[in-house]
């Protein structure tokens, strides 16, 4: 059982009824004893008024007035009462009309005993001495068992009731307890990276609950400010950075310019220039992750048509892949609007394309794909390279991941696919990766919301397909 309301509701529920059903079984021994030793008193008053019938001289008298005096007393009680006398000499000198001429069986050195008899049934038996008679008294336990029948079945249904009773009972009780830990739970699973803010109602009550709640957004303190100058470091350190390097970039430049630089130096300077380029991008990229994290990015997201955004793209795309000697293709299905700022959605799209030729063996193909599905805009883009093993796709969209780091005419930085995704969720989409057709390549993935454009919109801007392949 997952929950603990449940478990508590249950385990409640079972204590109280078993509980409950040993106060009842203790009371049905109690209540048996009871009336069976009111049984015990009924023969007991009968025997003192044989006895009272018989007077002080029965020992003299003869069994035939002996017994005209019983049943004199006795018939009237013939279904109360079985009732049997004999002496050790006389052999039996009385026996009450209900016993047929049997005699009620003797249990030797027990005065008050039950005895099961046959067709009579469940017999209460009391041996009173009345010398040099023993007389034994029976009377039956029907009524006993009636009673006790009764209170079994009553008790029986009023376990069932208490067992209902008590998981509902648990149930709203552990409701009520666990409130605030649902409180902590929800609370907890809003906070994220992006609302390190928000903090966990404390209760007013000082208890263990409480007293969680409070540690949780000591916790929360603790991660807020941390994860403050882990951002404040990386936009700090790259703002540093680019004033330095701007100077740096400026003196070589200078030295180029000067002229009087042999061949070789100025190649070298050259080479410093361009890794200066890099490096540079480098930064911007990394102060871009930075703020884009602590959401001090705003997009300006409009709807806009995938038609135009791709046609630009493609413009581009065809270029690249010539000049790497790849074919290009791309289609565009379905109507509608994306919403997003286009020049953030063109970064998303040369990313994917650089890495996708980067990764392309000489004459693949590159095949980029658009489609507006409802109040989606997905575009993927696929290549023919080597792909990515299916465990590590999460994981190149981790910064400063890749992974072919030591082919030398890759430059890139590890930063691309982490940029891409910032982007993206920026504009509330998602980028994933998957295996490309036939097992071959990879596959990017991107899609973000679109809105469909209304009927009379389609029809005014209908225009060609921009489906282009090179
Ligand atoms: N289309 C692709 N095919 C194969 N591997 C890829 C592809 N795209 C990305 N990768 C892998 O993911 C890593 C991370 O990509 P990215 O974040 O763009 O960094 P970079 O391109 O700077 O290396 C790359 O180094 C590469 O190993
Ligand atoms: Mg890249």
């Amino acid at each position: 059982m997952r929950s603990i309301g449940a478990r508590l509701a249950l385990w409640y529920a079972v204590a109280a009824t078993a509980t409950l059903a040993c106060l009842f079984v203790a009371g049905y021994y109690l209540l048996e004893g009871y009336l069976i030793h009111g049984l015990d008193l009924l023969n007991e008053s009968e025997f003192r008024q044989i006895k009272a019938q018989l007077g002080p001289h029965y020992k003299s008298m003869n069994p035939e007035v002996i017994d005209q005096r019983i049943r004199e007393t006795t018939d009237y009680a013939s279904v109360l009462f079985y009732i049997d006398i004999h002496g050790n000499h006389e052999g039996t000198i009385f026996y009450s009309s209900n016993l047929k001429g049997q005699s009620i069986p003797d249990v030797k050195g027990k005065r008050r005993y039950d005895i099961d008899w046959g067709s009579i049934g469940l017999l209460r038996v009391g041996e009173f001495i009345l010398p040099p008679y023993d007389v034994i008294l029976a009377t039956p336990e029907t009524q006993v068992d009636g009673v006790m029948e009764g209170y079994a079945s009553v008790c029986g249904a009023l376990l069932v009731l208490m067992l209902a009773m008590s998981i509902a009972i648990g149930f709203g009780l552990s409701r009520y307890a666990l409130r605030p830990v649902r409180l902590i739970r929800e609370t907890a699973s809003r906070i994220g990276s992006d609302n390190l803010g928000e903090r966990i109602p404390v209760p007013a009550v000082d208890d263990e609950i409480s007293d969680l709640a409070r540690l949780l957004n000591a916790m929360f303190d603790r991660l807020e400010a941390s994860f403050k100058n882990v951002r404040r470091f990386a936009a700090d350190a790259s703002h540093e950075l680019k004033t330095p390097l701007s100077l740096v970039r400026l003196h070589a430049e200078k030295l180029l310019a000067g002229g009087g630089l042999g061949h070789e130096q100025e190649e070298e300077v050259q080479s410093l220039l361009e890794e200066l380029t890099r490096l540079n991008g480098t930064i911007e990229e990394l102060l871009f992750l930075s703020r884009a994290e602590a959401r001090s990015i705003t997009l300006r997201l409009g709807p806009h048509d995938p038609r135009t955004l791709l046609a630009h793209f493609n413009a581009d795309a065809l270029v690249l892949a010539e000049d790497r000697g790849l074919r290009y293709s791309s289609v565009h299905d379905g109507e509608g609007l994306a919403i997003c700022e286009p020049r953030w959605v063109r970064r998303v799209l040369l990313n994917l394309l650089t890495n996708a030729v980067n990764a392309s063996p000489p004459g693949g193909e590159l095949r980029l794909r658009s489609e507006v599905a409802g109040d989606v805009w997905r575009v993927s883009l696929e290549d023919e390279g080597a792909g990515v093993p299916e465990a590590e796709r999460e994981h190149i969209f981790d910064r400063f991941v890749r992974l072919q780091a030591e082919r030398s005419d890759h430059l890139g930085t590890g930063l691309g696919l982490a940029i891409c995704r910032s982007i993206i969720e920026l504009h509330h989409g998602r980028i994933y990766v998957e295996g490309g057709t036939g097992g071959r390549g990879l596959r990017a993935v991107f899609e973000i919301p679109a809105q469909p454009v209304p009927p009379a919109a389609i029809v005014s801007a209908e225009s060609p397909e921009p489906a282009m392949s090179a």
